[in-house]
Parts: C-alpha cells; structure tokens; sequence
C-alpha cells in the first residue's frame, strides 16, 4: 500500500532557492521519506519544465515538491507519472469548482486557455529503475498580475477570492494520493482515459508549429513515452518530443 501524503511530513520554508532543489539535497541526505513535502513562500531561483525559471510573486501561490518513490513503475511507463500528477490537479480544481481544466501537453493545467499551474518532474534513475522522484508544483493562488506572454491566470483570477496557499495543500495531497495509487494498480486504461478527455485540443484542428514551420493539425494520441501524435491536414503523422512542438493558437 502506499502511506498517506498528509502535512506531517511537512517542511515549511520562507525563502529557498527552489523546493525541487532542496527536496534533491534531503534525497542525497537519505533522511527523507516518501511523501514528505516541501513548501516554501518565496523562491529565487524556481524551476519551471525545459530548463526555464519559474516566476511566483512572494506569498501569493502555492509552491511545493512531494518526494516520491514509484520503484513499482517500470521506466518505460514513466510519462504515466507525469500524467497522474496533471490529472490530480485537474481533480483538485474541479473539486474547487474553478472551471474546466484542462491538460495541455505534457502537463501544463490551463483554465479557459490560460495556465494555472506548472508541474516539474524530476526523476533519479538507477539503470532500468526509478529511485525517487521529485514532483515539483506551482499554483497560481492569489497573483492577479502576470506578464502578457505567460497567458496565466490565478484562483483569484478565476474566483475573486483570496485563499491562503497553505491551506488548499491538504486537499491537493489527497488528490494526488488518490491518482498515485490508480498508478500503483496499474490502471493504464483508466489514467489513459481520464487523460485524453482532459487533453487539450485533443481531436481539435488548432495551429502548431515545428521545425518546418506552421501548420493546422490534430492532436491523435500521447504515447505510452509521452510523445505526442499529431495527424496534418494533409494527414500526415507525426511525433514529437517534448520542446519539439509549439501550440500556436
Ligand atoms: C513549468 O514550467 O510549468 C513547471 C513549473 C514548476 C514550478 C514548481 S514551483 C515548486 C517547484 N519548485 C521549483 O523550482 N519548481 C517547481
């Protein structure tokens, strides 16, 4: 069975450069556990997918990394990992009613087209299996100010409340225990299911671009290592990695 993610296991920190940072040095430490937590108010130098940087106003969003480890999952079914994580969030916001949420690959959680919260798997492979994982996750709570280019918005965007951060943890730890242990199970269909209904422009004509430039095309499939099926209006298929592909539109 998989032990309960609950808040005593919890590291609470003003500032830090970047809980995904510090929850790899616990891990080197060896004096951490599955599901132990790392929460921080503020950090300088946070890690956003792709070698890019997070930005987060001090003390207005959620910014944590839960220490996991999934040696029951074989590698190859590591990107199911990536897509529990963005399901459970997609469970905790319709739980708040926030609107429809929706994944955008590989898991970038937007509401109304714009993102609400960014998720950074960090994975410690030892051969063929996996050590440790550090999931890292950031949720726009209280910030109502972005930068234009980010496309984001915030709970309080999107509900004109305030709620304080740390308080919604809990109930975000219950979500993702709750998808941690579909993927304990192994329930591929179930995760692959649940995961296409909330993919975004899944089955949609919508604007992409690579390296030969623009065109409209269908999202198809995300394979079992994650990489993304596109159909071209001429009906070509093709495959992408991650940073391979740009939505558009
Ligand atoms: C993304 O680029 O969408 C992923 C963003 C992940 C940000 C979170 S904030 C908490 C954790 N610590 C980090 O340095 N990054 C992740």
């Amino acid at each position: 069975m998989v032990a309960e993610f609950t808040l005593n296991n919890l590291i609470y920190l003003d500032t830090i450069d970047s809980t995904n940072l510090y929850a790899q040095e616990l891990l080197k430490s060896k004096k951490v556990s599955e599901g132990s937590v790392i929460m921080a108010q503020h950090q300088t130098a946070g890690k956003g997918q792709r070698g890019a940087s997070w930005q987060s106003k001090p003390n207005e969003n959620l910014l944590f990394s839960l220490i996991l480890e999934p040696t029951f999952l074989p590698v190859s079914k590591l990107f199911y990992l990536s897509k529990i994580i963005a399901l459970a969030l997609v469970d905790f916001l319709d739980k708040m009613a926030v609107g429809s949420a929706a994944i955008k690959w590989p898991n970038d959680i937007l509401i109304a087209g714009k993102k609400i919260a960014g998720i950074l798997i960090e994975n410690n492979l030892s051969a063929a299996c996996i050590n440790s994982t550090v999931v890292g996750i950031g949720i726009n709570i209280n910030q109502t100010v972005f930068d234009k280019e980010m496309h984001a918005t915030s709970l309080k965007n999107e509900q004109g409340i305030e709620v304080q951060p740390r308080e919604l943890l809990s109930n975000l730890l219950l979500a993702i225990h709750s998808r941690y242990i579909q993927l304990h199970q192994k329930e591929w269909q179930k995760i692959d299911e649940d995961y296409l209904q909330r993919l975004y422009k899944y089955k949609i004509w919508a604007g992409y671009q690579d390296q030969f430039g623009n065109f409209q095309g269908s999202i198809q499939a995300v394979r079992d290592n994650g990489q993304l099926e596109i159909v071209t209006e001429k009906g070509e298929l093709r495959t992408y990695n991650i940073k391979e592909v740009r939505f558009i539109n």
